[in-house]
């Protein structure tokens, strides 16, 4: 058996841990939901929900994935073994990764794609009328999504492959600090359009008549999501960090940077699309209509800053779709390893061969096989569904729940503290500790009952 193998150091464990938290879900839906929901005032709640709901989430994560040294699958189940829940939360912790990576991947292709085009300078050459038609056009065919969609996928399997330093670490030591440069090149040129002030009102100027309980649920689904919980990621991340690195440093830089990042994905994308005059929204249109007709529009005037901002904003969101499908490619790849001793390579060619032809289906629920619908929603949508609003939630509160009432609460305290040799992570464990165990569990079946009923 290979020996396990560690992050090197507490900043590389941040920059892989915010490596797949910073993903499509900061740069396409978080700036829409801030707009949507009072701005500023719902900044304020979704920093409140990160710190009170989602870190202790993620701590409980961490803590169960290094305690158990293990892939997500086996991690409960080793600790607290013949419990046949655990099992069950281990199951579903490999089914979540799989399911996302396989239509996350096929809009990591559409954005590989869309770079591609912003190279070729096609956003440039075509009239802002006609920038919109090429997303659609291009999503409902059926060969070129899906090999874009393969090539993606590939690339991640490929550094998973190279293993937890020369791969992932590696990757994202380099990668993380670029996204954060490229996302304020692009800031300082989407601010700078004429116009440009009424998108940043949007996004920051409070407006607490918008706040009601939907917000509150709003914010704390949203911040599960870009941080990676209940995805079986951070679990699997948390077996490679080293028994002496400060937990609760990893996960509090991991959550800043995250939140960080969506602010700024915010500031670089709203005032550039409601300069170009157009109405904001949600989730592809946002990126693969709205920007290009940006992009368009202001190429009229400006080709060569119009060409290489289109580069710089293609290539962001390529590499922040990487780093978050490469930390789920890793749970499938930990598992096959732990449980069966498949070696690293053959588990990425599996797992590059399962998602691969999940996602050619996703991929093809735009065009050919458009018509497979359940409750008016495609394959693609199903998949988003299913894993963001049901099963993510569900693996979130059994981890919870497992840390705070399977777990000794010794156990859970000699992580957090590293045995009481962190005088300030002493110091906040009470409080942290009554987050995950009384706050989370409540705070997670509420947002599951307001998904539902309301
Ligand atoms: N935190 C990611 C995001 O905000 O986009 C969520 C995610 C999705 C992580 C897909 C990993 C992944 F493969």
């Amino acid at each position: 058996m290979e020996k396990r193998e560690f992050f090197g150091s507490r900043i590389t464990v941040i920059f892989a841990m915010a490596g797949s938290a910073i993903g499509l879900g900061n740069i396409w839906r978080f700036p829409f939901i801030v707009g949507e929901h009072g701005g500023a005032a719902f900044v304020l709640i979704y920093i409140m929900a990160t710190l009170l709901i989602s870190l202790p989430v993620f701590l409980a994560e961490v803590t169960v994935g290094r305690r158990a040294r293990t892939s997500s699958y086996g991690a409960m189940s080793s600790l607290a073994p013949g419990k046949s829940l655990w099992k069950f939360a281990g199951v579903l912790s490999i089914a979540i990764p799989l399911i996302i990576d396989s239509y996350y991947s096929v809009i990591g292709g559409w954005s590989l794609d869309f770079l591609l085009k912003s190279i070729s300078l096609e956003f440039v050459r075509t009239s802002p009328e006609n920038v919109s038609s090429i997303f659609g056009t291009f999503i409902t065919s059926t060969w070129s999504p899906i090999i874009m969609h393969l090539v993606f996928l590939g690339a991640c399997a490929f550094i998973v492959a190279n293993g937890i330093k020369a791969g992932i670490e590696k990757f994202s030591k380099f990668t993380i600090p670029v996204l954060f440069v490229l996302i304020v090149l692009m800031i300082v040129y989407s601010v700078t359009l004429p116009g440009a002030s009424e998108g940043v009102r949007y996004l920051l100027k409070p407006d607490f008549s918008e706040i009601n309980a939907r917000s509150f649920a709003y914010a704390v689904g949203q911040s599960f999501y870009s941080l990676s919980l209940g995805m079986g990621a951070i679990i699997t991340y948390g077996s490679y960090v080293h028994k002496d690195e400060n937990l609760m440093a990893a996960a509090g830089g991991t959550a800043v940077s995250d939140l960080m990042f969506a602010i700024l994905a915010g500031l670089a994308i709203m005032p550039a699309v409601f300069a170009a005059g157009i109405e904001p929204g949600a989730g592809p249109g946002l990126i693969f209509q709205s920007v290009p007709f940006v992009f368009s529009s202001m190429s009229a005037s400006h080709p060569a800053i119009g060409a290489a901002v289109s580069i710089i904003f293609f290539l962001t969101i390529v590499v922040a779709a990487m780093t978050s499908c490469i930390s789920l490619l890793e749970v499938g790849v930990s598992f096959l390893k732990d449980r069966y001793g498949v070696g690293r390579v053959k588990g990425c060619i599996i797992l590059f061969l399962l998602c691969g032809a999940a996602g050619v289906l996703c991929s093809l629920s735009f065009g050919p096989l458009k018509d497979i619908t359940l409750w008016g929603m495609n394959l693609f949508d199903i998949f988003d569904w299913l894993s963001s609003n049901i099963l993510l939630l569900l693996m979130a509160l059994l981890t919870v729940i497992f840390t705070g009432f399977v777990l000794k609460k010794e156990d859970v305290w000699d992580e957090l503290t590293n045995g009481g040799t962190k005088k300030v992570n002493d110091k906040l464990f009470g409080f942290v500790y009554f987050l995950i165990k009384w706050v989370t569990p409540v705070a997670i079946v509420v947002i599951f009952i307001t998904n539902f009923i309301f």
